[in-house]
């Protein structure tokens, strides 16, 4: 059999705006639901107070040192580089008529940085942030405005960047905003379901539109979703828990399902009916539904578990997606269960829903690390982490799987977007900064980072299978 990954297979990392950027207010940028959030996505609101600390502010300082970290991922040999536009950098308050030429001005010298190092741009439009302007005044997704303020930006990066950028993502982890509802679609407080799917269904049409818009403005470009990739085994064998596992599947799923098919599925408009979840919906929304992604992108981080005794969930549910434990695998530090062999099942299963191409723009290994007495960092954890995730896409890709490409998730130690701790490192490149803002923000290389870039060099040959 091949040993090395297809032609063509693209190699990177993945970063997202407000967890690397920092300049939380430079250059015209407007606040956003993460500015906010000051302890992540599950924290609370905090109105923000001159002086008021936040790790997020500065983060790693890529808004000044991006030449430097580029450079670090060239050397590695990334031919790809997943980043997201923070959209209030070019509508501060999310429903101006006009972009601030100042944040369109700082992407095109970042894809103009990246250009000169061939690597190719993947741009997510709305990474766990939003203008918080638009959840003041339109209490976010919750409002049909929201969906063409999302289009107006959406056209304008499309138009602005044709040229430069011809990999899209709409919205991270769409499926997210379940468990994070501010984060993923603006609402405060404690929604409800119906208020929740409502603010969705506005984000799945503008979703759509964002395809549309690509097509006609990045003839040469493709666009993408982007999961998360929540796999879930039955706890048992018995068939109310296969049965389960296949609804927790479902939750997800229905995310990829409207956004590869175009229409919402038989299965959510039961779990509607059931719940008494009326939504409104026009019949212009289900004419934009029907522009379906060019391809499915998803983070894969761990598998969990579901059963259908409601007794076993109470006493097991875990992690923060409140997945059931699986007893058979190891935990990360951080509590998330270890299991290659799932992205394998997870491409088939996807591949085998959709037909369309794959792509897996987040995976990745957080650990609390600090050099030792020599200023290095062995972190062989790591490597053994990707080299057996790597070793199952590419079994993926020989069970006949698509597969675009690989971003890291995150190439360079950042802050950590569940609860906002730079402690959690998952970086080939460490970063010297530690919670409480010290540190020089100095970048030096882990053993991770010349283990990685064999593996590019060798397009996957040099892995240990
Ligand atoms: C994904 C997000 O959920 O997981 C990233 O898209 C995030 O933004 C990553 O950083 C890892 O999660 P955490 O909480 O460890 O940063």
């Amino acid at each position: 059999m091949n040993t090395v990954f297809p032609e063509g297979f693209l190699w990177g990392g993945a970063l997202a705006a407000n967890q690397v950027e920092g300049a939380w207010q430079e250059d015209g940028k407007g606040l956003t639901t993460s500015d906010m959030q000051p302890e992540g996505i599950f924290g609370k609101v905090v109105r923000r107070k001159p002086g008021d600390f936040c790790i997020k502010d500065k983060a790693i300082d890529f808004y000044h040192r991006y030449p430097e970290d580029i450079s670090l991922f060239a050397e590695m040999g990334f031919t790809c580089l997943r980043v997201s536009i923070a959209w209030a950098r070019l509508f501060p308050q999310g429903d101006e008529p006009e972009p601030n030429e100042a944040g369109l001005a700082w992407y095109d010298k970042l894809f103009d940085e990246l250009a000169a190092h061939h690597i190719q741009p993947l741009v997510t439009l709305s990474h766990y942030e939003m203008p918080w302007g638009l959840v003041e005044k339109y209490g976010g997704w919750a409002s049909r405005e929201v969906i063409s303020c999302f289009e107006r930006y959406a056209r304008t990066v499309f138009q602005h960047y044709a040229h430069k950028v011809k990999l899209w993502l709409t919205f991270n982890e769409i499926n997210m905003s379940l468990h994070a509802p501010l984060t993923g679609v603006g609402l405060q407080g404690n929604p409800g379901k119906t208020e929740i799917y409502q603010a969705i269904h506005h984000q799945l049409v503008a979703s759509s539109l964002a395809v549309k818009a690509c097509h006609e403005l990045v003839p040469d470009g493709r666009i993408g979703n982007m999961l998360l990739g929540g796999l879930i085994y039955p706890l048992s064998c018995k068939p109310t828990d296969v049965f389960a596992a296949l609804r927790e599947n479902q939750n997800w799923q229905f995310f990829g399902d409207v956004q590869c098919r175009g229409a919402y599925p038989g299965y959510m408009k039961r779990y509607f009916r059931d719940n008494n979840i009326k939504l409104q919906i026009e019949p212009s929304d289900l004419t934009a539904l029907s522009h379906t992604v060019d391809f499915v992108s998803l983070s894969y981080y761990m598998s969990g578990c579901a059963t259908a005794e409601p007794e076993l969930v109470e006493k097991l549910r875990g992690n923060i997606l409140d997945m059931i434990p699986n007893p058979h695998l190891q935990s990360s530090e951080w509590g998330w269960q270890i299991d290659p062999v799932g992205l394998r099942t997870l491409l088939n299963m996807l591949w085998d829903r959709y037909q369309k191409p794959l792509f897996v723009v987040e995976n990745g290994l957080g650990a609390s690390e600090k050099p030792d007495a020599d200023g290095k960092i062995n972190d062989d954890y790591r490597i053994n982490y990707i080299n057996d995730h790597l070793v199952q896409a590419w079994e993926a890709i020989n069970d006949g799987v698509e597969l675009m490409g690989y971003t890291y998730w995150g190439p360079i130690d950042l802050i950590s977007a569940s609860k906002a701790e730079v402690k959690k490192r998952y970086g080939f490149i460490y970063v010297d900064l530690q919670q409480d803002g010290s540190g020089s923000l100095r970048r030096s290389r882990k053993k991770s980072f010349y283990w990685y870039q064999q593996i590019i060099k060798s397009n996957g040959a040099a892995l240990k299978r």
